[in-house]
């Protein structure tokens, strides 16, 4: 067992970090209060290869593991969650769903594109009246011989409006239940796909989210992604990497607000003495870090079953569930600490406050996370 990271990784890490630093910080309060996507940033994370960590090098893709993934998404998300979630959907859920499932047509045509940036990617499973339970599609891909006619709505859609590309799952036959339902590549750009409201959101409010319309749109039956009738298990092993992702969106978050925190209690003074003196802080701070120590270690552990091509999907499940609930108990924390200062603006932790809540929500709130843990223990 190793515990150490190799020189590569605390390079990754390093380099995240610096970006963070130099390119999200300046300009993340405008972007949160004007609801601004960080389109050029995301754009520049595209060429440093973070849009596509774990793509093959043959398909554009930086050709990292997993735990490169986590270290990154842990610097970015320190700074700017909305970025760090167009990074998620981007390389957990769209390139890896591409690159594992795709024929070598579609990796040729969509994930080279996906993997540097030049083109966004978004996930299009949740609906109206579908987030967690989601076999209940509405959205229809009637099958019409040689391609699909894609009608319905789908909801909440990260990257909505800025994506290029839509990862689209769909029911065919309605009979079958989850054997029925299909996953489908669409181009933004094609006949009948509209992109709808924006949603103004209480965080990642940098984040565009959206619901996107599709109406008689034709996509070819070479854009369906694996088998016949297998949307529902592509859904939920994409997902599956994807809480991996989260879990670190979410570890990240508490990681930021527990530096800001310290920073503050060692220059703030109060009775006299800074109030990293004073053991009430002092508690707090201790227990902030124990929580994110255990958070770090879940999803690297999550990842590092992932690289060894291990059963990951109760492991993903438990570091989304723990580092989001770490999320939003240090972040309230880090408001607390600041006093009057954790809840205005110009301090980041408001912010970040905010934008913990939604790593308990989305890619499956923490009941579905029991859910998965607890059947997985069962079985
Ligand atoms: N991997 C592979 N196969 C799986 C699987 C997994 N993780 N989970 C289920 N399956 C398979 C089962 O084996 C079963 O197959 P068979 O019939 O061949 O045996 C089939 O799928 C159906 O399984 P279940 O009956 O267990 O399915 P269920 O309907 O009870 O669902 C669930 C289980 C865990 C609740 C699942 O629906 C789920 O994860 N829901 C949450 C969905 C979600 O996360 N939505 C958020 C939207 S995406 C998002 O948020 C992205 C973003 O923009 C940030």
């Amino acid at each position: 067992m190793d515990f150490k990271l190799s020189e590569e990784h605390l390079m990754i890490q390093q380099a995240a970090r610096d970006f963070a630093q130099t390119e999200l910080l300046p300009g993340v309060i405008e972007r949160d209060t004007h609801q601004k996507f960080p389109l050029a940033q995301v754009k520049k994370m595209g060429e440093l290869g973070f849009m596509g960590m774990m793509v093959d090098t043959k398909y554009n893709g930086a050709g990292l593991d997993t735990i490169s993934y986590v270290l990154a998404m842990e610097e970015i998300s320190k700074v700017d969650a909305s970025a760090s979630v167009c990074m998620s959907v981007n390389n957990s859920l769209v390139c890896w769903g591409v690159e594992s499932f795709g024929t070598e047509g579609q990796k040729m045509r969509y994930l080279t594109k996906l993997a540097t940036a030049e083109w966004i990617g978004a996930f299009c499973l949740s609906e109206p009246e579908a987030g967690s339970d989601a076999t209940s599609q509405r959205t229809t891909a009637e099958d019409k011989g040689d391609h699909y006619l894609l009608n319905g709505t789908k909801n909440w859609i990260t990257n909505g409006n800025t994506a290029d590309v839509y990862l689209v799952v769909a029911q065919t036959d309605k009979e079958k239940g989850h054997k029925g339902i299909n996953a489908l590549i669409v181009e933004k750009s094609w006949p009948g796909v509209t992109v709808g409201k924006k949603e103004d959101k209480m965080g990642i409010r940098g984040s565009d989210t959206h619901s996107i319309m599709f109406q008689d749109v034709k996509v070819p039956k070479e854009n369906r992604l694996g088998e016949e009738g297998f949307g529902f298990k592509f859904a939920m092993k994409t997902l599956d990497g994807g809480r991996i992702g989260i879990a670190s969106q979410a570890l990240g978050i508490a990681s930021g607000a527990l530096e800001l925190s310290v920073k503050y209690a060692k220059e703030r003074k109060a009775f006299g003495k800074e109030i990293m003196h004073h053991q009430a802080i002092a508690f707090k701070l201790a227990d902030m870090a124990l929580e994110i120590e255990a958070a770090r270690w879940l999803c690297l552990h999550a990842a590092w079953l992932k690289d060894q091509h291990l059963p990951y999907g109760q492991a993903s499940a438990m570091a989304k569930l723990h580092a989001s609930r770490t999320a939003m108990n240090v972040t309230t924390e880090a408001v607390q600490v600041h006093g009057g200062y954790g809840y205005v603006k110009e301090y980041h932790v408001e912010r970040l406050m905010r934008d913990a809540k939604i790593t308990q929500i989305y890619e499956g709130t923490s009941e579905i996370q029991k859910l998965v843990i607890s059947r997985n223990i069962l079985s």
